[in-house]
C-alpha cells in the first residue's frame, strides 16, 4: 500500500495502522527524530534505518539512538545513488519505506526519491508525507486504472527501463543479469 498524506499528526496516526512489530523500517527525512521515536516503538522488534542530510539531526540523532538501539541514523542526501547503495547493502528486506523530506517540499523531488527507493527496496507499504502530491492526486482525473497493490509501482515494474540511468541498475534484475 502507499499512502500519501500531508498532516503531520495524520501521518504519525498511519505509522500506527502500518508498522508491524517486526518490520525493517527505511526513514527519509527523519529531522530530529520525533516521528523516529514512534516508528522504533512500532517495530520493537525489528530495525529503522533513519536518514536526513541537515547538521541539525546530528546531536538530536546521536543521543536517540543511545536511546532508541533498534535505529541506525546516517547524515546522507536521499537524492544520491550512493546513500540509496549503502542502505541496500546493510539491510536485507525494506518492510516499510517513509518519505518526509518535508510536507510542504518540491513534490518533483519526493516522487523521485519515492519512486527510486521503493523500485529498489520494494516495500510491502510506503508512506509519503508532501502536500503537492497530495494535491496532484486529489485534482488529477484519468479514466484509465493502472495499480499496484505493494508499497512501490510494482504494476509498472517490466515496463520502459531506461538502461542508461545508474539508479535503475539497483531497481531491475534484467538490468543486474545483464551486468549494466
Ligand atoms: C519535515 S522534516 C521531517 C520531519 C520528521 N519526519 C518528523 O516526522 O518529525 C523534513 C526533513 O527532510 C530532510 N531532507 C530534505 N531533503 C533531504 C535530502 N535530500 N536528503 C536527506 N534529508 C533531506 C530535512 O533536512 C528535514 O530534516
Amino acid at each position: 500500500m502507499i499512502k500519501v498524506v500531508y498532516d503531520i499528526k495524520v501521518y504519525r496516526e498511519a505509522l500506527k495502522d502500518i508498522i508491524k512489530s517486526e518490520d525493517t523500517v527505511v526513514e527519509l527525512g527523519c529531522h530530529i527524530g520525533n516521528s523516529t521515536k514512534i516508528i522504533s516503538k512500532l517495530a520493537h522488534e525489528g530495525k529503522v534505518i533513519s536518514i536526513d542530510n541537515s547538521p541539525e539531526s546530528v546531536e538530536s540523532m546521536g543521543a536517540l539512538i543511545r536511546d532508541y538501539n533498534n535505529v541506525e541514523f546516517t547524515k546522507a542526501d536521499v537524492r544520491l545513488h550512493e546513500t540509496l547503495e549503502t542502505v541496500i547493502r546493510k539491510i536485507k528486506t525494506c518492510n516499510v519505506l517513509s518519505v518526509d523530506l518535508g510536507g510542504g517540499y518540491h513534490p518533483d523531488t519526493t516522487f523521485k526519491v519515492f519512486f527510486i527507493w521503493s523500485s529498489s527496496l520494494k516495500p510491502r507499504d510506503t508512506i509519503i508525507r508532501n502536500r503537492g502530491l497530495l494535491d496532484f492526486i486529489h485534482s488529477s482525473k484519468t479514466e484509465e486504472t493502472i495499480k499496484s497493490s505493494e508499497g512501490w509501482l510494482e504494476s509498472s515494474a517490466k515496463d520502459g527501463v531506461p538502461p542508461r540511468l545508474k539508479e535503475f541498475t539497483l531497481w531491475s534484475s534484467k538490468l543486474k543479469k545483464e551486468g549494466i
